[in-house]
């Protein structure tokens, strides 16, 4: 009897377990067996959910034993998704698959043991040979390759409003950083009280390496991130003083503002540019704002800052059979067609035609085969999360501070302490 009793509340606890976990459910919620595949991102909006749309509606058609849920936590470059995924990791409850940044910041999740290898996968889909191979060696730690590509952003664009541009005289984008300074300068005496639009902390961190890179030319930019370049540079103190200058052509409220608020101010005509990846293509299409123009970031010739968002299997998914399905559809020329005419991105595959693409797209097919391509630290590809948050911090401290030296110290304590992690 005690024991009939002891092994029917034992059963009756192992049951609760099972449903709190969902194990051992075949009903479709997220268990062994599960239907649903839990996308996670930072694309919940405008442009950013277009491209999504666009993917799951390729994802529909070739997985269509799946079904997609949308895992989205809003916040430009991640800024609040990171913090809920990292906490999610943490207690072992990862979403199906996740959007990580092709580059240092998915090293840090293959160290940490959070993900796993696709090398097989890579192999069975035939995406071997689909992806560049420095694209690849980004995605690839001890000769196994971990992350899914879905497209390549470029960072250092520049956006303008051609009408008010149009109205201070102003017809040629600057090519070099003192005629941008004197373009800045004529806004400002057309009455444009901040020309230049700008956003909080990693979009400042932005702006700030565009700078560097035409201050120090794309092979010096990219030692920054390898311990070839010295971060206590007089070049680098230069570069920060330039920095500080284009603030002081920026609204002062930029601490408080997403990249889509400073994007605002440019499409209302309060501001003539802004510095932004090239998801504002498709933002600003999806918000059917066309009085844009677009250039390189003044004095950065031909080099590309490039990103990529790419998508992992993570270790203990619900449903890995279903994220597979996600990975091999996002891989496939057909999913990204879907994904990137939407996103402002270009595909990561080599075999796209670009004629599908929308003219910014094309334009960016052709710089990317021929530029120079450089990292971006706050979108991952050049240093890892914990190297971004502290600059991150220091660029937001400076924002208010302006303390030259103070920034200067703190980025070389940054390097210092993550360079070679
Ligand atoms: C980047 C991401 C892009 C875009 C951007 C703004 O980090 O790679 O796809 O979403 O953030 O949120």
């Amino acid at each position: 009897m005690r024991l009939r009793t002891r092994t029917a509340v034992a059963a009756a606890g192992m049951a609760l377990a099972l449903l709190a976990s969902g194990c051992g459910a075949d009903d479709g919620d997220g268990g062994a067996g599960s239907k649903k595949v839990e996308v996670f991102t930072w694309w919940a909006d405008g442009g950013e959910k277009a491209g999504l749309d666009g993917l799951v509606a390729q994802f529909k058609t070739d997985c269509a034993q799946y079904e997609f849920v949308n895992g989205a936590v809003a916040g430009g470059a991640g800024s609040n998704a990171k913090q809920v995924l990292a906490s999610r990791l943490q207690q072992n409850d990862p979403p199906d698959t996740f959007q990580a940044h092709a580059g240092a910041e998915l090293t840090d999740y293959i160290k940490a043991g959070q993900i796993e290898d696709l090398s097989a996968e890579y192999k069975e889909w035939g995406l071997d040979s689909a992806f560049p191979k420095g694209l690849v060696d980004s995605l690839t730690v001890d000769g196994k390759i971990y992350s899914v590509p879905a497209n390549i952003h470029r960072a250092n664009v520049l956006w303008g409003n051609k009408t008010v541009l149009a109205q201070a005289g102003i017809t040629a984008p600057a090519t070099t950083l003192p005629e941008f300074f004197s373009q800045l300068d004529t806004l400002k005496a057309k009455g444009v009280a901040a020309p230049l639009a700008l956003g909080k902390d990693w979009t400042q961190q932005m702006l700030f390496e565009a700078v560097l890179i035409s201050k120090l030319g794309p092979e010096k930019f990219s030692g920054l991130w390898t311990g070839q370049t010295d971060w206590a540079g007089a070049d680098i103190t230069d570069a920060i003083n330039d920095y500080k200058k284009l603030l002081s052509y920026s609204n002062k409220d930029r601490d408080t503002f997403d990249w889509t608020d400073a994007e605002k101010l440019v499409m209302e005509g309060k501001a003539a540019y802004q510095l932004m990846g090239d998801w504002e293509a498709a933002d600003l299409d999806a918000k059917g704002f066309k009085d844009y123009n677009y250039s390189v970031f003044p004095g950065n010739g031909d080099a590309y800052q490039w990103l990529a968002d790419s998508f992992v299997l993570p270790k203990n998914a619900k449903n890995p059979e279903g994220t597979k399905c996600w990975l091999k559809t996002l891989g496939s020329a057909a999913g990204q067609k879907a994904f990137n005419t939407k996103k402002g991105s270009i595909p990561a595959r080599t075999d796209a035609n670009a004629t599908d693409y929308p003219a910014y797209q094309q334009a960016a097919i052709a710089d990317w085969a021929k530029g120079k391509p450089v990292p971006s630290c706050p979108h991952g590809s050049a240093c890892s999360q914990g190297w971004q948050g502290a600059v991150a911090s220091a660029q937001g401290k400076f924002s208010s501070d302006g303390d030259v030296a103070a920034l200067q110290s703190a980025l070389v304590a940054a390097a210092k302490q993550y360079a070679s992690k």
